[in-house]
């Protein structure tokens, strides 16, 4: 496995491999690799002809009062994963490397951000879509692979790729969950062992709404107010928000055919989760 951590190296093999017409395919994240990321490579190693993933903890897109310095971290860990799922090249720059001057340029997302995290984590968004878009002119992918388990985040990069007409396909991949359906997270870790078992209960209350959706519940506060209930009863975490969105505009709902997103955020004590589910109203069950 090729590892790069020099913007001018990578760019220069992704030159090369483009002039052999090959197929690259980008798979960004911020490493300590669990099944999410791994699905994303695998994914990846299917469609494509050269898999890159990029390893970088990016400080743009961390508030003042988040988790940066203690976002976990195990570059040895992730090098062997990546290299155990074939991956062929990995990119790991440093902060120094990727932002070796203030930016003079900022960049601002401004549809989408209003509603779930982005309006949780001002500047959030900002912060993905500029390390995006040097990842995506460095290594110039014919496709670039996301988790749906970000929702918004997908949604984000689907503008940031259309807007700016990046020339790559993007590619949505369905979340990666423990048995018990609890989405898994680089955050995990950061659980203790009683608030993992009581974190299934954001898959079993988001579980729950939907089906309440498809049942024909049409009041969007009533389903938000159930989902809450049930993270409220069942966990010690605090519920930042349950919103329920047209996706991928990330709307108010007007329950008619439509594709929608039922989302939660809820701060445990050293880790905050998000999960969501995204599905059509017109699996709609009369019977
Ligand atoms: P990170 O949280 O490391 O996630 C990297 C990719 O893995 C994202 O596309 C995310 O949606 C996906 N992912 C995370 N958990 C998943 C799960 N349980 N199932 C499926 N996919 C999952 O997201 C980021 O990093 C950063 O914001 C980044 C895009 C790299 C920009 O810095």
């Amino acid at each position: 496995m090729e590892i790069y951590r020099s913007i001018d190296e990578m760019k220069k093999r992704s030159n090369e491999l483009r002039a052999e017409a090959k197929s690259i395919g980008l798979v960004p994240t911020m490493g300590f690799f669990h099944d999410g990321h791994l699905k994303l490579m695998k994914e990846a190693m299917d469609k494509d002809n050269f898999v890159v993933v990029s390893i970088f903890v990016n400080p743009l897109q961390f508030g003042p009062n988040e988790d940066f310095d203690e976002y976990p971290r195990n570059e040895e860990r992730d090098l062997k994963l990546a290299e155990k799922m074939g991956v062929h090249a990995v990119f790991i720059p440093t902060t120094q490397e990727m932002y070796p001057v203030e930016p003079s340029i900022a960049m601002k997302v401004t549809k989408r951000t209003n509603v779930l995290c982005g309006s949780k984590r001002p500047g959030h968004f900002d912060g993905v879509v500029t390390v995006l878009t040097k990842l995506f002119n460095i290594i110039q992918p014919t496709r670039a692979y996301f988790g749906e388990k970000d929702a918004q985040q997908l949604a984000v990069v689907d503008s940031l790729v259309n807007d700016f007409n990046f020339p790559l396909q993007l590619i949505g991949v369905p979340t990666a969950r423990e048995h018990n359906g609890l989405a898994k997270s680089s955050r995990n870790v950061f659980l203790s062992d009683t608030e993992k078992k009581e974190a299934v209960w954001i898959f079993k209350a988001l579980h729950a709404g939907k089906q309440l959706a498809l049942g024909g519940e049409n009041n969007t506060d009533t389903i938000i107010d159930e989902v809450t209930k049930m993270v409220v009863t069942h966990t010690s975490g605090v519920v930042e928000y349950v919103e329920l969105l047209s996706y991928p505009e990330l709307q108010k709902i007007r329950w008619m055919d439509e594709t929608v997103i039922l989302a939660m955020a809820v701060q445990f004590k050293r880790a905050r989760l998000i999960d969501n589910l995204i599905f059509n109203l017109d699996e709609y069950n009369h019977t």
